[in-house]
């Protein structure tokens, strides 16, 4: 039986924003509210009682830890500095890109006996990554154009997310090491998962099975 109550799904705006849109469309959602949105924040597929919301990465974490949405699309980037408490079900293999090391070519990471300062818009991932490498460095945190810190002597290096490679390439930075790879990913909050269950189940199948 239908509740009354919609599926709340929250997205992801920007960069994954479109192949999310794609990946409900193909599996059978109504987007066509999402795909004219003008200033709206909440949208309608009134056919399979969802409701979609489109929020910064970070927010959709916290819209789904708190069950404010039931289901969320938001990058393995953000849910690995996060961590927050929800279900990761699906790899939904796009948005592909990679965590890495990265700074102008003449750094050197395992050279001299000083503390590396290491700029991030991810400080948790950083600090998780040298941890395991054995390494003390002090972590900066940034809001954004992360490739500046080491240009401008902010940092020796960064830690970030590379998509296609321009940003480094056009500001003269190299990838020192792969970190790990991200992908989008869909999320569901703890308790909806058991008391929509089937609805929540019926969701995932449908882009499981595209
Ligand atoms: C991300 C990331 C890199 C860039 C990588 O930044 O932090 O700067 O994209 O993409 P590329 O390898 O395809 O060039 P974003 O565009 O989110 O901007 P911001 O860092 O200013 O927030």
């Amino acid at each position: 039986m239908e509740s009354i109550t919609p599926v709340r799904i929250a997205l992801t705006k920007g960069r994954l924003e479109t192949e999310a849109i794609q990946i409900f469309e193909k599996a059978g959602l109504d987007c066509s509210e999402l795909k004219d949105k003008g200033r709206k924040l909440i949208f309608h597929d009134r056919k399979n009682n969802i409701d979609f919301v489109l929020v910064k990465a970070a927010d959709v974490l916290t819209y789904v830890e708190h069950g404010a949405a039931d289901i969320g699309i938001v990058g393995k980037d953000t849910l690995m500095e996060m961590n927050k408490d929800c279900y990761e079900v699906l790899d939904l293999k796009v948005g592909k890109c990679k965590f890495a090391l990265a700074s102008l070519p003449e750094f050197k990471l395992y050279e001299g006996c000083n503390r590396k300062k290491i700029a991030s818009k991810y400080p948790n991932v950083t600090r998780n990554y040298f941890r395991d490498k054995g390494m003390d460095v002090e972590i900066i945190k940034i809001e954004g154009s992360v490739e500046l810190a080491p240009i401008l002597g902010l940092a020796d290096a960064i830690v970030d997310i590379v998509e296609t490679g321009t940003t480094l390439k056009e500001n003269g930075l190299v990838v020192f090491e792969d970190i790990c790879s991200v992908s989008a990913r869909m999320i569901v909050n703890r308790a909806s998962m058991k008391l929509r269950k089937d609805e929540i189940t019926g969701i995932i199948d449908k882009v499981k099975n595209l």
